[in-house]
């Protein structure tokens, strides 16, 4: 079949099965089996393709019209304009996230010194390696509970030549040393309560981890740790960034009774999406 067929194909199939975007879908899905860009597609409508394309083409289809997602069958996802492996072991990183990096800088400015970072939770390395490439003198760390997540992490860290960040396994910061030396402590944890899976799209139910995603009845579990923790591991005018739900925020407020400087950024849908606390100074 000729390209321009193929992804004409490919578009009717990914409609019938409702996929939103399918012309988008169809096109990534393409140059992820030719190993080309977009313009190559545009540019050779006529092209026909092999056997063996054809086939990886209509079993790459097959999969994102079942719902899968198309992240998962590239391996690849941008965040903060890198390009990050992912796998079904991690969550696809989500552009809100992106929110929590413009915190930390806006938090660090002009500050020359060495700022020393945890991430927590830290999945694909997301937000520990855009903050790597944004902070070149500062001292990254990141943890997850996640063995197979932190071997995606150490492998984006690799590629992106980010690889000054320190990875580690920790429940939280159980297996951190929380020393009271570090200027951040950043997460975006599971937050999704149990009580609300009903709410959650299907995709990320069926397909993403549930640890990346649930965090107990209320959703807290995670955040409920992390606080008193991340005091122990902050200095005294520390911070600590928590990426929340949209209906969290009154409640992550509520765990935060004798930190400085709360406030909640809400991300550009006015959702609040980071909360942002201070360890008090004596
Ligand atoms: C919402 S995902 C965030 C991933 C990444 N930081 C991002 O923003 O794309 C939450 C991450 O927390 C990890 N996690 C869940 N429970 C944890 C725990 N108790 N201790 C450490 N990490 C945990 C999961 O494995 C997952 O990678």
């Amino acid at each position: 079949m000729f390209l321009r067929g193929a992804l004409q194909a490919a578009v009717e199939r990914l409609t019938e099965n409702a996929v939103g975007s399918p012309r988008m879908n169809a096109e990534t899905l393409l140059m992820f089996v030719l190993g080309c860009d977009r313009a190559y597609l545009y540019a050779h409508p006529e092209r026909e393709l092999t056997g063996n394309e054809q086939a990886r083409y209509d079993e790459a289809i097959a999969r994102r019209a079942s719902g899968y997602p198309a992240q998962y069958i590239t391996g690849h996802q941008e965040f903060w304009g890198l390009d990050f492996l992912v796998n079904p072991a991690v969550l696809i990183p989500r552009p809100e996230t992106e929110h929590v990096i413009e915190t930390v800088l806006e938090l660090v400015g002009e500050r020359t010194s060495k700022v020393k970072i945890v991430d927590v939770g830290t999945g694909s390395g997301a937000i520990a390696i855009a903050l790597a490439k944004e902070l070149p003198l500062a001292e990254i760390y990141a943890v997850d509970l996640s063995a197979e997540a932190l071997e995606v992490a150490r492998a984006n860290a690799a590629r992106l030549e980010l690889d000054r960040v320190r990875f580690a396994k920790s429940d939280v910061l159980d297996d951190f040393p929380r020393d009271g030396s570090f200027d951040f402590v950043v997460s975006n944890p599971p937050y999704v309560a149990l009580n609300e899976e009903d709410k959650v799209q299907d995709v990320v139910k069926k397909f993403e981890p549930r640890m990346a995603v649930f965090a107990g009845e209320h959703g807290l579990d995670v955040i409920r740790k992390l606080i008193p923790q991340a005091h122990e591991t902050l200095r005294e005018g520390g911070w600590l960034l928590i990426e929340i739900g949209y209906s969290m925020a009154e409640a992550v407020c509520g765990l935060l009774t004798g930190w400085d400087g709360m406030r909640v950024a809400p991300d550009l849908a006015g959702i609040p999406r980071v909360v942002v606390a201070r360890k008090p100074q004596k």
